[in-house]
């Protein structure tokens, strides 16, 4: 059966070329980036090479890049760190981040270590601004913001500048979990106020278990991890050598392609729009699809019925792989708390579908899967 993966906001394939470049550091050179024997130094200059690749890609200092192992430990780290070494005692964030922020500042919470404050959201699902200036206004503690840069499930993009500034007014810490963002959308680091940034090697047609988090330089926080003194201290273990070297390679690549993969993808997914909504009646769109919105996701909703129900298991057997935001092992959707946070009431009535797409998805396999949801519905 020929698979269609419509899944790339979940993760995507390897590139041939990043494996290529993987693959010496999978076979004959592995020395430990900490040896100090030729085998070691070799290593250590390809971490370093890619940091530099990183940085420069970003618009940041290589010092200010650091490995890990993913978006979550970036996450985990940047949200922890500003709340041991930083000081901040009330943090601000959305309903519809990923649960990597999510739970750990609602871990924070429950602690009775930092007070929680959830920011409203517009009618197309972007952050309430004068809400956001009205917490920042209304909070004598040191704060934490941490607002998604692109939303994994809908596809917003938050006005990343201008939430920076209001962090900079307020004097507040600012990370943007960007993991759908980097090797996505071009990034100035050097002109936009923001502490913490992360990103997932995997998203971008690079290796899983690799990412990274970019440290503003005018702040200093403590390892979370202990141990050697790999990464500048920061976070110790034997470095993922390949990983970073491919982390490296793919961003490169996706920045080279940057123009003409984005409007190639950004094609499919409003034409994927158009042919769902006009075949389809009750069909309509989650988030600002037409507006400020990642051009590699499309999340609509099916009008709930007894076929549309098991609409994500039937289009897994049709070896049509899509997202339903968190599926259920029974087959079913279940609404994930993304699309109960946006249509709050009208949620249960919906089966919300994510279609996510990359370079190499094609426009007949649009058609396929439409054809195919024809007969499902
Ligand atoms: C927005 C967002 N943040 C964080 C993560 C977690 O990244 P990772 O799986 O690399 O830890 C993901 C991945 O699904 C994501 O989409």
């Amino acid at each position: 059966m020929h698979r269609i993966y419509f899944d790339n906001a979940a993760t995507t394939a390897l590139a041939p070329e990043v494996l290529e470049a993987m693959m010496p550091f999978l076979t004959e050179k592995f020395g430990n980036p900490s040896s100090i024997y030729s085998y070691g130094r070799e290593s250590k200059m390809a971490i370093e090479a890619a940091r530099k690749t990183v940085a420069r890609i970003l618009n940041c200092n290589p010092g200010e890049i650091f490995f890990t192992s993913g978006g979550t430990e970036s996450s985990n780290t940047a949200i922890n760190a500003s709340v041991n070494d930083l000081g901040c005692k009330h943090i601000i964030t959305s309903p519809i981040e990923h649960h990597a922020t999510l739970h750990t500042v609602e871990n924070l919470e429950k602690k009775g270590i930092v007070r929680l404050s959830i920011v409203k959201l517009t009618d197309k699902g972007h952050i309430d601004m004068a809400d956001l200036e009205s917490l920042l206004a209304n909070s004598p503690e040191k704060t934490l913001v941490t607002l998604m840069h692109a939303n994994n499930e809908v596809g917003n993009i938050l006005d990343i500048q201008a939430v920076g500034e209001l962090c900079k007014k307020y004097d507040a810490i600012f990370h943007s979990d960007t993991v759908q963002t980097v090797g996505h959308y071009p990034f100035d680091l050097k002109n936009t106020y923001v502490h913490f940034i992360n990103g997932a090697g995997h998203k971008f047609h690079g290796p899983k278990g690799v990412g990274i988090l970019y440290v503003n330089e005018n702040i200093q926080i403590k390892p979370l991890i202990n141990g050697g003194s790999q990464e500048r201290n920061m976070r110790a273990g034997t470095e993922n050598l390949y990983g970073i070297v491919g982390f490296a390679k793919a961003l490169e690549m996706a920045t080279e392609h940057y123009n003409n993969d984005s409007e190639y993808i950004r094609g499919l997914k409003s034409y994927m729009a158009e042919q769902l909504t006009h075949t389809f009646a009750g069909v309509s769109c989650n988030g600002d699809t037409n507006g400020r919105s990642l051009y590699t996701v499309l999340n609509v909703s099916f009008p709930k019925t007894d076929k549309t129900d098991m609409l994500l298991f039937n289009l897994d057997m049709a070896g049509i792989c899509v997202s339903g935001g968190s599926a259920c092992s029974s087959g079913a959707s279940s609404v994930s708390h993304v699309i109960k946070a946006l249509y709050n009431g009208k949620s249960e009535t919906m089966v919300p579908i994510r279609f996510s797409f990359s370079k190499q998805n094609t426009k007949e396999e649009v058609d396929a899967v439409i054809e195919k949801l024809k007969d499902l519905i």
